[in-house]
């Protein structure tokens, strides 16, 4: 049986690395856990992850900063389209007076759905964040010297997923990745596994008439979304389960350095991935340090000055 604990990472193509890193750290109070490389052509891509500074599943969202090399990709449905965080019940004012002092885009109401309060602000390219009120996360706040810890972010608490047809994908939530249906809101449905708590929630919003995006890699949006499995075994069962479905377009076991990844589309289009915390980001770093040098896969690591010669300089 395949037990999915809720979120891995989120994985999002941006446009400048630092203006990235401004926007997690600095604005969101989010540690820089790993500043890694995407080398999957010629030219480098920083691979940067943000999360609480334990670098805890389900709080972890990660960057390629696409400008360096111009390619961009389409928003449209069959994509993630909106990353929520979760923030303590009440903290919405203190986020609202930031948005101002720093010039970020954020939309002028609150909203309310399923019984939570949310505040929508933007990413510099473009992506689209809710910050989400809840009084049911007890995750440790990702503190920073100005973001005092009863106002701080918890982790992820949901995505948004946008899906022109969404029959087929119910039933996929519910039968192969055993979520619970757990209500409808307008043109949204949400989903819960395990206690249904933030990091543990998906919503679909159905939007029939949005024009379906790209699934590349490229600057503006989400790519795909990792859900925890404890290991390979949790993997395999999963495959094969998808497999009995019909579902079989997923990939292998694949080594990313911190966890192994196995990939698949759900039915709406959306890349979907199940990744294992049974490795972690201590592997190339003290567990006090994660973030503070430059790292690369060990079939990279001869090349290491030279790809990042190549990189935009950041600074934390
Ligand atoms: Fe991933």
């Amino acid at each position: 049986m395949t037990d999915i604990k809720g979120f891995h990472h989120l994985t999002v193509g941006v446009a400048g690395a630092q203006e990235d890193v401004d926007f997690y750290v600095k604005l969101l109070g989010q540690s820089l856990i790993k500043k890694t490389v995407l080398l999957d052509g010629e030219d480098p891509i920083y691979h940067l992850y943000y999360g609480n500074a334990q670098g805890d599943a389900g709080t972890l969202v990660t960057s390629f900063p696409f400008r360096q090399i111009g390619v961009k990709a389409r928003p449209g449905s069959g994509q993630i389209r909106v990353i929520n965080y979760s923030v303590p019940a009440g903290a919405l004012d203190f986020w609202r007076a930031r948005f101002e002092s720093q010039g970020i885009p954020f939309d002028k109401e609150v909203i309310s759905r399923f019984g939570e309060q949310r505040q929508r602000f933007y990413h510099p390219c473009g992506i689209e964040f809710d910050l989400v009120a809840s009084d049911k996360d007890d995750r440790p706040p990702c503190e920073s010297p100005d973001i005092p810890a009863q106002f701080a972010i918890r982790g992820v608490h949901s995505i948004t997923l946008s899906l022109r047809e969404v029959h087929e994908s119910i039933i996929f939530m519910k039968d192969a990745l055993g979520f619970d249906y757990a209500g409808e809101h307008g043109p949204y449905h949400r989903f819960q596994v395990a206690d249904g708590t933030p990091g543990t929630v998906v919503e679909f919003l159905h939007e029939p008439d949005r024009l379906q995006g790209s699934s590349i890699y490229g600057e503006g949006t989400i790519h795909h979304v990792a859900f925890a499995v404890d290991s390979v075994e949790q993997q395999l069962a999963l495959k094969e389960k998808l497999f009995a479905m019909g579902h079989i377009d997923t990939s292998e076991s694949v080594d990313r350095n911190y966890f192994r990844s196995m990939y698949f589309k759900m039915p709406g289009g959306v890349m979907f991935e199940a990744a294992t915390t049974d490795i972690g980001f201590a592997i190339d770093e003290p567990a006090d340090q994660l973030g503070s040098q430059f790292q690369t896969p060990s079939w990279l690591t001869d090349r290491k000055e030279e790809l990042l010669q190549r990189l935009e300089p950041i600074s934390v």
